[in-house]
């Protein structure tokens, strides 16, 4: 079935949703937009033909179905507005907004379109390896989830690194405890004056008591080079730990180990019972597969067979709304009720 599809904004990130439209055999359908000059010109240098790449959203509005947001952060506010009031569905680069009132006026918009949120992680196989751990009981009652998303890289005009890195793990910490958190805690900094944060250390409290941290900031290293941004370098660990076991996640270096071990009370001490630790061998995954993997699943959701994988209720609105608790638990040095 053949789509027809806009891209809005094809910065650093565009050639990745690019080779994912092609690895779906979907690009003849696909239109680009960006008002930046040099952003078309890589376009048309990674093959898309001239009459599908231009300025103006206008030029090609009317054409399509599907609208791809890859605009800067602060951008998607006002890119989206008019195109959900024009009833096209929607997916919708993270974070969904860069503010909560942002994110409650496009939820005001939605009738039957479809806005997918682009969680890129929960479609990595790896998480959805662990998320089935999680869900078959495996891992045991979920006590704590650790995530470091840090790394040298340059410090974005749009967002801090809350709403841009740390935004991934507190999402997949949620889709994880199957919750959202009931309550925030949260310290950052801004050392750049740029008005946005640069690090952020944060902590998830969550109905069932158990806990989450996440570690965000481009001031300290990354132990890979980025796949993605080049010349940065990335830490990108997920470790969620249970009564029976845990499942940790490296997705820089592609491995997911699963401990199998419990706390045992012998001899008067809590000592653990290791069973050894799995590592399932997966391949390499490149970021344009899972970008395509959110695809096929947006597409699902605009074909109505599937719910969307990371619906705007929950990862729009609901994430606009914890970030904001963050920010204001930042501000005041005080945990934040949600
Ligand atoms: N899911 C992920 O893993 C992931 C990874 C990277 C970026 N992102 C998100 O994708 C978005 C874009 O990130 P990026 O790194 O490609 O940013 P970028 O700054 O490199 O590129 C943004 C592009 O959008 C263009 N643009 C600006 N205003 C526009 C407008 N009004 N209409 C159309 N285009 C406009 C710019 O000219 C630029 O080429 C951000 O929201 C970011 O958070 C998500």
């Amino acid at each position: 079935m053949s789509r027809s599809i806009l891209q809005i904004g094809f910065g650093n990130f565009g050639p990745t949703h690019l080779a994912a439209w092609r690895s779906l055999g979907l690009a003849d359908g696909l239109y680009v937009v960006d008002p930046d000059a040099q952003a078309r010109r890589r376009c048309l240098e990674l093959g898309l033909p001239g009459e599908r790449v231009s300025a103006e959203i206008s030029d090609f509005v009317d054409r399509v179905e599907l609208v791809v947001v890859l605009a800067p952060t602060d951008r998607h506010f006002d890119v989206c507005e008019p195109l959900l009031a024009a009833g096209k569905h929607l997916f919708i680069e993270k974070p969904m907004t860069a503010t909560l009132a942002e994110a409650e006026g496009l939820q005001d918009l939605v009738r039957e379109q479809v806005v997918q949120v682009g969680f890129y992680f929960r479609a990595h196989p790896l998480a959805i390896r662990a998320k089935a751990e999680v869900d078959q009981g495996r891992l045991g009652e979920l006590r704590y989830i650790s995530a470091r998303f840090h790394g040298y890289k340059r410090a974005r005009g749009d967002s801090g690194v809350v709403g841009n890195d740390a935004v991934h793990f507190i999402d997949q910490a949620n889709w994880m405890m199957g919750d959202l958190p009931v309550a925030v805690d949260a310290v950052t900094r801004d050392h750049f004056g740029r008005g946005y944060d640069d690090l952020a250390l944060i902590r998830l409290f969550y109905p069932s008591g158990a806990l989450a941290h996440v570690e965000a900031g481009c001031i300290q290293p990354g132990r890979w080079n980025d796949n993605i941004v080049p010349g940065a370098t990335q830490t990108k660990e997920f470790v969620v730990a249970g009564s029976e076991g845990a499942a940790e996640i490296d997705y820089q270096s592609n491995e997911l180990r699963l401990h199998r071990v419990r706390h045992e009370l012998t001899g008067g001490l809590w000592r653990p019972k290791n069973q050894g630790v799995e590592m399932p061998h997966g391949t390499v995954v490149e970021p344009h597969q899972v970008v395509a993997s959110e695809f096929a699943a947006f597409l699902d959701a605009v074909d109505g067979t599937a719910a969307p994988l990371a619906g705007i209720e929950e990862c729009g609105v609901g994430m606009a709304r914890i970030l904001d608790a963050i920010y204001r638990s930042a501000e005041t040095e005080r945990r934040v009720a949600l």
